[in-house]
């Protein structure tokens, strides 16, 4: 074991075990000798309730030995398994080995099956129930934290299920996504829309694209500013861009919440979504079903 700073702590930790054993064995034998057999029980002399009197038997055998057993078990088991200080065992184990071991094993076991399912398309892969739940298995294991163990997501973490897309929706858009990441870049807009007032002008515009009652006034001034600083990325007409993750403003679907306040929010502090990248943590043949997972629910509705 190299988590010792000095062999100090090693033999430490060493003398004192294997005194602490020796002085088991000693207490246990000290306390079981000296007893003359007799068909005479000698009597502590405690009595309770008058006649309850506390008598002095030796331990039964059986007793006894189950104490000497279990200390043997204590030496041997230092003699074969670390514990002792530093000293390793003479087993060699190590939990490190024994995970690596159980790794080995379950890779041989179901690595030719992740290899099947890698060579066949998501299109497919949605039609075979045994693939989907496998991939669901790992959608819980490893997306439900952020996604919602029901994929529809939180505030700031997309539903996945709703057929809207942040940055595309193809099978292959999908497997982007969970191989690389993705980043959101959106800039707070506050000091290039000249403050609160155009934020709130903009807002209102927003509110426009997605439908919903207005102040006119606000509004076109609001649109004005929009075809300035928004376009490159939301587009002319607000349907987002999936190249820059840029969401679509004019459905009923809000990232962020579509309340004034929460569309204002955007616009101040900007927005920067990250979705990690999972290709080195869990290797293609794991984002492949994962995909084809995710896009099953997508073609649910
Ligand atoms: C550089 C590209 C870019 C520009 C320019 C840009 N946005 Fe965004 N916008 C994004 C991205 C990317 C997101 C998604 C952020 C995320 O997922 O975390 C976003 C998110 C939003 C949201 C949140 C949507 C939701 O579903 O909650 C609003 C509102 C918004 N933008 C409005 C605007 C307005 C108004 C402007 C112009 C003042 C603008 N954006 C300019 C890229 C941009
Ligand atoms: C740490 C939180 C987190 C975890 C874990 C996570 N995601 Fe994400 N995911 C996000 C965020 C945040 C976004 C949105 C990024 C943005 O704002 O553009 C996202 C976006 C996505 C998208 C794109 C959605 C769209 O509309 O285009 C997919 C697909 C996705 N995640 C699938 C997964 C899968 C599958 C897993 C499990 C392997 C996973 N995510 C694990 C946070 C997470």
């Amino acid at each position: 074991m190299a988590d010792f700073n000095s062999e100090f702590w090693h033999w430490y930790i060493a003398i004192i075990t294997v005194i602490s054993i020796l002085a088991c064995v000693w207490l246990v034998r000290w306390m079981t000798s000296g007893y003359e057999k007799t068909d005479e029980v000698e009597s502590t002399g405690h009595v309770w309730d008058g006649d309850l009197s506390e008598l002095n038997n030796p331990l039964p055998r059986w007793w006894l030995g189950l104490f000497y057993i279990t200390l043997a078990f204590g030496g041997f088991y230092l003699l074969l398994y670390p514990g002792l200080g530093s000293f390793e065992g003479f087993l060699k184990w190590t939990s490190k080995g024994q995970y690596e071991q159980e790794v080995t094993l379950m890779e041989a076991e179901v690595g030719p099956l992740f290899a099947k399912y890698q060579q066949t398309p998501i299109l497919d892969l949605i039609k075979d129930p045994d693939a989907l739940k496998v991939g669901e298995r790992l959608y819980l294991n490893y997306c439900s934290t952020c996604h919602g163990s029901d994929a529809r997501g939180a505030r700031g973490y997309p539903n996945l299920r709703d057929g809207d897309w942040l940055w595309g929706g193809d099978p292959s858009n999908i497997k982007t996504t969970i191989l690389n990441g993705r980043i959101a870049a959106m800039p707070g807009w506050e000091a290039a829309l000249g403050g609160q007032s155009g934020v709130d002008e903009v807002t209102q515009y927003i509110l426009r694209l997605s439908d919903r009652a207005t102040i006119d006034e606000l509004a076109d001034k609001g649109k004005a500013k929009y075809d300035i600083f928004c376009v490159a990325c939301h587009g002319p007409e607000g349907k987002g861009n999936v190249a820059m993750g840029a969401p679509n403003l004019t459905d009923d679907i809000w990232l962020y919440g579509g309340s004034i306040t929460r569309i204002s929010e955007s616009l101040v502090k900007g927005r920067n979504g990250q979705m990690p990248a999972f290709s080195e943590f869990l290797g293609e043949a794991k984002v492949h079903l994962l995909a084809a997972y995710v896009y099953g629910l997508s073609q649910e509705n």
